[in-house]
């Protein structure tokens, strides 16, 4: 993309609206523009960002061996009926009426559509194990919409639904969920940590919440500090190997970790004193098993082996996708701009054009741009009329992960400079192998 034909509209003002880091940057960096209170535009710079988080979500579940479809956001509230949770969801349920006056709502959630689903087309054990996920708006009318796409009204979310024939089974659909987390989150450059939830309502052991710590996350937690040692990193993984996940699963939930709302004094102190960190974090994803609760009222029964009809286990798994553009700013970034990870980043590089107009600087951007695009490293050029100062300040604003100089002075002695985002550190190289270095980083992406 050639910048002066892009729209990226930044920021020259720190808007005062914003209350957090990752807020007033995805602002700056022309990303996203409120709409409504808690409801945003994606601009294209975020859109890129929230397509490249999707992507990586979709990778990681299809690894995991689960279906991806597609439900929509406007749902009847019969089925909310069915399952009592029409009444019981309150205020931040979006109700609306048609024109024929029937009561239809905004999805906050998808647990009835899904079992609605299943029990129409599924009767038999055979067809389990099944998850089925979408990635697809969500709306839940937040008493206090804050911190921009973090705790918005209108939020993208993935979330997933296992069919189990058995509690076992379905215990292993909650294990392969967490595995299949730790790599998606990785993968973003995060480390989000398991910690044992409150299983509301329904309570039980079987709900972990994953959280990215950072100062301005709204979440209260204690945890070990021997966890944040744990990198799932990229290891091979059986989807299928029932011990081999359970074992990813102890490995990472061993640990004292939890949310103040399941925190206990008690066990903490139990850990060695210099181990002990409390500290603050961002609730990016959540996991759950939750038995027949809504199988069971709703009669999403399969024949078992014997013939007899039993209510299927279910469990649900969120990842909150538009969240994490913004948890990912919180967790990387400087005074400057964001850094972003490289399994992210909107554009794989910036390159620079120190001197606009000069023909043969021209030339040889221009000749850099398209090796880099033939290269698959999806380059932001900016080729406007622009001081190199300026240059500068909207790539580290915008954080690609590296940017390519190139001006008169160089290219004398053929050289670009290669930069990276995160250190500053600056290297020289002929433009060739300035390409070769980018493909390189990107082949695995
Ligand atoms: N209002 C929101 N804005 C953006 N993302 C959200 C919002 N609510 C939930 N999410 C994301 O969706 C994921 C799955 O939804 P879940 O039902 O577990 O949310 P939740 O526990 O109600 O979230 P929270 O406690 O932050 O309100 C969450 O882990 C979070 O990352
Ligand atoms: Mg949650």
């Amino acid at each position: 993309m050639r910048l002066s034909r892009y729209f990226l509209p930044v920021l020259k003002e720190t808007p005062a609206e914003a209350q957090i880091v990752s807020h007033r940057l995805m602002l700056r960096a022309g990303m996203i523009r409120q709409a409504s209170a808690g409801i945003y535009s994606w601009l294209p710079l975020g859109f890129k960002v929230l397509s490249r988080i999707e992507r990586i979500v979709h990778e990681e579940q299809q690894r995991a061996g689960h279906i991806p479809m597609l439900m929509p956001t406007i749902q009847s509230a019969d089925l909310w009926r069915e399952s009592g949770r029409y009444d019981d969801y309150g205020e931040e349920m979006l109700r609306i009426t048609d024109r024929h006056k029937r009561d239809m709502l905004y999805g906050p959630t998808n647990e009835e559509l899904i079992t609605d689903i299943f029990r129409s087309y599924v009767g038999s054990y055979k067809a389990l194990p099944l998850t089925l996920y979408h990635i697809q708006w969500k709306f839940r009318d937040e008493v206090r919409p804050r911190f921009g796409v973090m705790r918005g009204r209108e939020f993208l979310m993935k979330d997933g639904y296992n069919f189990d024939l058995t509690k076992e089974a379905a215990l292993h659909a909650y294990n392969r969920h967490l595995v299949s987390y730790l790599r998606t989150y990785e993968r973003m450059g995060l480390q989000a940590i398991p910690m044992r939830a409150d299983g509301g309502p329904i309570g039980g052991d079987y709900t972990h919440e994953f959280l990215v710590l950072a100062e301005t996350g709204e979440s209260e937690v204690f945890y070990d500090s021997a966890i944040t040692d744990l990198k799932f990193g990229d290891r091979a993984i059986d989807y299928d190997d029932i011990a081999e996940c359970r074992g990813v699963l102890e490995e990472f939930t061993s640990r004292y970790a939890r949310t103040d709302e399941t925190h206990d004094e008690a066990k903490f102190a139990e850990i060695p004193e210099e181990r002990r960190r409390s500290a603050r974090g961002i609730e990016v994803g959540q996991i759950f098993y939750f038995g027949t609760k809504y199988s069971e009222p709703m009669g999403a029964t399969v024949t078992d082996e014997t013939g007899a009809q039993v209510a299927v286990h279910m469990g649900s798994h969120g990842i909150g996708v538009s969240r994490l553009a913004g948890a990912i700013i919180e967790a990387s970034h400087d005074e400057k701009g964001i850094i972003w990870p490289e399994g992210v980043t909107p554009f794989g590089a910036g390159v620079v054009n120190l001197r606009q107009g000069d023909a043969a600087t021209d030339a040889a951007c221009d000749d850099i741009y398209t090796k880099l695009k033939a290269a698959g490293v999806d380059p932001l050029y900016d080729d406007r009329e622009e001081r190199a100062g300026s240059k500068f300040a909207t790539m580290d604003l915008i954080g690609l992960p590296w940017r390519v100089t190139i001006g008169p002075r160089g290219l004398k002695s053929g050289q670009v400079e290669l930069t990276r985002r995160k250190t500053g550190e600056t290297v020289e190289l002929s433009p060739d192998d300035a390409v070769a270095r980018l493909a390189e980083i990107y082949a695995a992406r």
